[in-house]
């Protein structure tokens, strides 16, 4: 399976701009699955909740979903990426998972990361793994299973530890990362799951308000044995593809007696709340 990040700069609010960009980036190689990052349509650092929800669209209505279908089907790819949903009053840091069929998937961000929590809903939707088609080497159809998470997410290991015992293969990751411990934990999060990971991040400087925030690029494919498959510049737009085999990331047993999943010891951790 041919798997790959988009890692891009975008402006503030120009939706169509970031949009036709990403989808230039997408249009060099081919992959089977792509990642790109959070907000990746809109930006980071909003101001007001009015610019969030000018900003939001519906899911699958709106016109970036619409346009992204519209290239999943004609590349013959499935699509990972971050933007602004609106539904009802509620506004969600999102992402869709978009493939040649149709739409496969929408996740909220569950856990809300700094101003955030001053304009977007928690997200409010399960942890969900869905399958994905991709042709093996002799023409027949498999199927990877695929999660998603957003940013944020990665400093609960609780969020890739519920999407590996769901059974993912690979947990895409947009994201808009700003501290830097992300790329070297994302190491630890994939050999603790034995997943694949795919965390697709911004670089650039947003000035808007008080504050500037710079985004740390190093976007990356991490390995089920925690090896970084491939890892981009912190400053420069990029896209990466490379073949991984998902089936590897099933087999959880790290020796003759262990195995990171069935050897959990749950009547010893915290529950619920
Ligand atoms: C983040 O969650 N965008 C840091």
């Amino acid at each position: 399976m041919k798997v790959g990040f988009v890692q891009m700069d975008c402006r503030f609010g120009e939706v169509e701009k970031n949009l036709e960009k990403a989808i230039g980036l997408i249009s060099r190689k081919k992959a089977d699955l792509w990642v790109l990052p959070e907000l990746f349509n809109t930006g980071y650092q909003f101001v007001s909740k009015r610019e969030v929800a000018d900003l939001a669209e519906a899911i699958p209505g709106g016109p970036t979903t619409q346009r992204l279908l519209a290239v999943a089907k004609e590349r013959r790819t499935s699509i990972v990426v971050g933007l602004v949903e609106r539904s009802g009053k509620a506004l969600y840091n999102a992402s869709v998972l978009v493939g040649p069929r149709g739409l496969i998937g929408v996740y909220r961000k569950i856990h809300l990361f700094y101003e955030e929590k001053k304009w977007f809903t928690p997200g409010n939707l399960p942890f969900e793994v869905y399958p994905v088609g991709y042709k093996s080497e002799k023409g027949g159809t498999l199927r990877a299973r695929i999660g998603m998470m957003i940013c944020f997410d990665w400093i609960f290991p609780e969020s890739m530890r519920t999407l590996a015992l769901l059974g993912a293969d690979i947990v895409c990751h947009p994201a808009n990362l700003v501290l830097p411990y992300c790329p070297d934990a994302m190491v630890t999060r994939s050999l603790e799951n034995h997943v694949f990971t795919i965390t697709a991040n911004r670089i650039g400087v947003e000035s808007r308000g008080k504050e500037s925030l710079r985004y740390i690029g190093r976007s990356e494919v991490v390995g089920p044995g925690g090896e970084i498959l491939c890892r981009a510049s912190d400053k420069k737009e990029e896209t990466s593809v490379i073949s991984i085999d998902p089936k590897l990331a099933r087999n959880k047993r790290l020796n003759r007696f262990n195995d990171l999943l069935k050897d959990r010891r749950s009547l010893f951790y915290l529950g619920r709340g």
